[in-house]
């Protein structure tokens, strides 16, 4: 019997899934949620298919012995290489990914466009990319809009997360590194750009600053938010009313720099901060 009470489980490889555990914490501050950053074998984005399945699963096993009433992933890169497995092994324990819920919010952006055919940006880490799943699931999920399907290009940005994680979204450095990736989708003049990877949105404003005046840059935060707080509601798993839950992070790897740098995405220090050994949460040996 699943209870209201319960946490809900959220993971990334790093800061980047905070984006995301950010707007949870905002719209529904009486969730008691646990984060898990897999700093020691981040960045996934570099990583084959096989081994960010691997690491995927071993988190999911963790977060569900914690009794998880859902689990949120929130990173591109395991949404798009291990997301059916997170939703096999976590069965009947609800799944949100990000991928879909990106798509989603920018197919809602490119039906306010109404341009007669729309550009959408891609950007993702090179395993995101690689696996094609955004311009698979922008084809499936227009096709039942009834939209027509946008003009797509993609562009892997691999040090955009390091750069992330190193505290470093802003100034020269930053700026340097988007105009270096973005040449080409500035060229493609896009009418949006979807940010696909949690990490990106902390260099959000280098980002733009690389493209033409205007486009629209679109996370997948705020739709991940509001569809986890619809299942909640319909399956009477909302908790209760509280004085503000409780937050707990677990890190794979030193908690310093994890500290430092979540305080500022969450602009509040972190009390409940653990070291986790993730390879203890392989199949059969937890
Ligand atoms: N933030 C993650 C994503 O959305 C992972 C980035 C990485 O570790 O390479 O893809």
């Amino acid at each position: 019997m699943v209870h209201a009470n319960q946490p809900i489980g959220v993971f990334d490889s790093g800061i980047g899934g905070l984006t995301v555990l950010r707007e949870l914490r905002q719209a529904l501050p009486d969730e008691h949620l646990i984060y898990v950053g897999d700093l020691a074998r981040s960045p996934y984005g570099s990583k084959s298919p096989e081994t960010v399945k691997r690491y995927a699963s071993q988190i999911t096993r963790y977060l569900l012995s914690r009794n998880v009433k859902m689990i949120i992933v929130a990173c591109n890169t395991a949404s798009a290489t291990a997301g059916e497995l997170v939703r096999q092994l976590a069965a009947p324990v609800p799944v949100l990914e990000v991928v879909a819920q990106g798509v989603e919010a920018a197919l809602d952006a490119v039906a306010v466009l109404g341009a007669k055919e729309a550009r959408v940006g891609i950007l993702g880490t090179v395993t995101t990319v690689t696996s094609g799943i955004y311009p698979a699931m922008i084809r499936i999920l227009a096709a039942g809009r009834k939209m027509a399907v946008p003009l797509m290009l993609q562009k892997a940005c691999p040090l955009f997360v390091p750069l992330a994680e190193e505290g470093i979204w802003e100034g020269d450095l930053a700026d340097r590194i988007a105009a270096y990736y973005l040449g080409e989708m500035k060229d493609f003049h896009p009418h949006l750009v979807i940010l696909g990877c949690t990490h990106y949105p902390l260099l959000r404003g280098a980002i733009a600053g690389a493209l033409p005046p205007g486009t629209s840059l679109i996370e997948s935060a705020p739709a991940v938010v509001q569809t986890a707080g619809r299942i909640l509601e319909e399956t009477g798993l909302k908790a209760p009313q509280t004085n503000g839950a409780v937050t707990e992070y677990y890190v794979s790897d030193s908690v310093d720099t994890f500290c430092r740098n979540a305080g500022r995405i969450l602009d509040t220090t972190l009390d409940l901060v653990h070291h986790i050994d993730l390879d203890a949460c392989e199949d059969g040996e937890e």
